[in-house]
């Protein structure tokens, strides 16, 4: 048997190794490898174009990290060339493992193109989604591909949602959602529903701007994505809704949230009892913009009463390890951001709908 998995490894350095999205793709690639099946891994990696095929989004680099985690060769394939690549497989002996190159290097990933579909199923015999993170993308690689080979969840996926929806169940209040990060559409968005069941959102980063600047504030030359505020009327409009007092910024860019607003933030953390966080409050690539979120992180963890949900890439790289380590059983780390807050809302997720057809 050939099995097709589907993971989440769009995680950026450093400290990869100890990155709970990673962690969950080694416990799913684990369960996966046996002395006679093979395994093909998939993932995409940040947001290449087909046509430009950035080098720094290679998935190439995580072969030496997977072998270590696996303790077996990890086999790269570096190119597209689908009859090649069957062949490849087709003579390797049993136990081998592969991984793909960053699947949104293909044209027809995001489009989930059908014939990129069933290029993808022709590589084994059954398709396995354990990418909880990008399971709200209707792509080739989560959706087009279900319809040639059965086609199921995997552990990670299951798990995810068996505690989403306890903790979502009977949800306690106060109930804060803090949002901050990059991808501000598919935050915003989603805030909307779930803004009548919160009682405080704390905004960061590039959602926190867009908000400010709707507001009135000058935000410098700080990003923002004017483009969908006229959609956000009843968050711009709310109360409920918190935007930071302070900066830490550099030639007129905001990249990180102040003291005052920390401290501001902090009393509102320490009185919930549900808390959903997704987004780092500022630019923790750069270590002097990182301390907003590593302040909101040591808020969020100190509360051992709340009942609380963590996700998405750059949040789980953005929170200092000893506080994941060492987090109470009250705390779940999602893999999704995007995805997790999609479901927390109540919204389908399409890679999710794609799987129960094929029941
Ligand atoms: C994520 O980081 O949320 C997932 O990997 C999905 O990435 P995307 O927002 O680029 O689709």
């Amino acid at each position: 048997m050939t099995s097709i998995l589907r993971t989440n490894l769009d995680i950026k350095s450093p400290g990869i190794r100890k990155n709970p999205r990673f962690r969950a793709a080694v416990t799913s690639i684990k369960l996966l490898v046996s002395p006679d099946d093979k395994l093909i891994i998939l993932s995409h990696f940040g947001r290449p174009s087909p046509e430009k095929m950035e080098k720094d989004l290679s998935l190439k680099p995580f072969v030496p990290l997977l072998q270590r985690e696996i303790g077996k060769k990890v086999f790269f394939l570096d190119n597209f060339d689908f009859p090649q690549i069957r062949k490849s497989i087709e003579s390797a002996p049993g136990g081998s493992v592969f991984l793909l190159e960053n699947v949104r290097y293909l044209k027809g990933e995001l489009e989930d193109d059908i014939e990129l579909g069933r290029n993808l199923a022709s590589l084994g015999e059954r398709f396995i989604n354990d990418d909880f993170a990008s399971s709200h993308r209707k792509h080739a690689s989560l959706s087009a591909i279900t319809r040639f080979i059965p086609s199921s969840a995997g552990p990670q996926i299951k798990h995810e949602l068996e505690h989403l929806r306890l903790i979502m169940a009977a949800p306690e209040k106060p109930f804060v959602i803090i949002i901050g990060g990059a991808k501000v559409s598919d935050k915003l968005g989603v805030l909307k529903k779930l803004l009548p069941r919160a009682d405080a959102v704390l905004l960061g980063g590039v959602p926190a701007n867009t908000v400010l600047q709707a507001r009135g504030r000058d935000i410098g030359a700080s990003l923002a994505d004017q483009d969908i505020v006229s959609q956000l009327h009843e968050i711009v409009q709310s109360e409920k809704v918190i935007v930071p007092d302070d900066f830490r910024k550099e030639k007129d860019i905001i990249y990180d949230i102040g003291p005052r607003t920390v401290k501001k933030y902090t009393a509102v953390i320490g009185t919930a009892r549900n808390i959903i966080w997704n987004g780092p409050m500022g630019f923790t690539e750069k270590r002097k913009f990182a301390r907003g979120t590593r302040d909101i992180a040591r808020a969020v963890f100190a509360n051992r009463h709340a009942k609380t949900i963590i996700g998405g890439g750059d949040t789980l790289s953005a929170v200092p390890y000893r506080f994941l380590k060492n987090s109470s059983k009250n705390i779940l780390i999602s893999t999704g951001g995007g995805a997790m807050l999609l479901f927390l809302a109540g919204e389908p997720l399409p890679a999710l709908e794609s799987l129960d057809k094929t029941k």
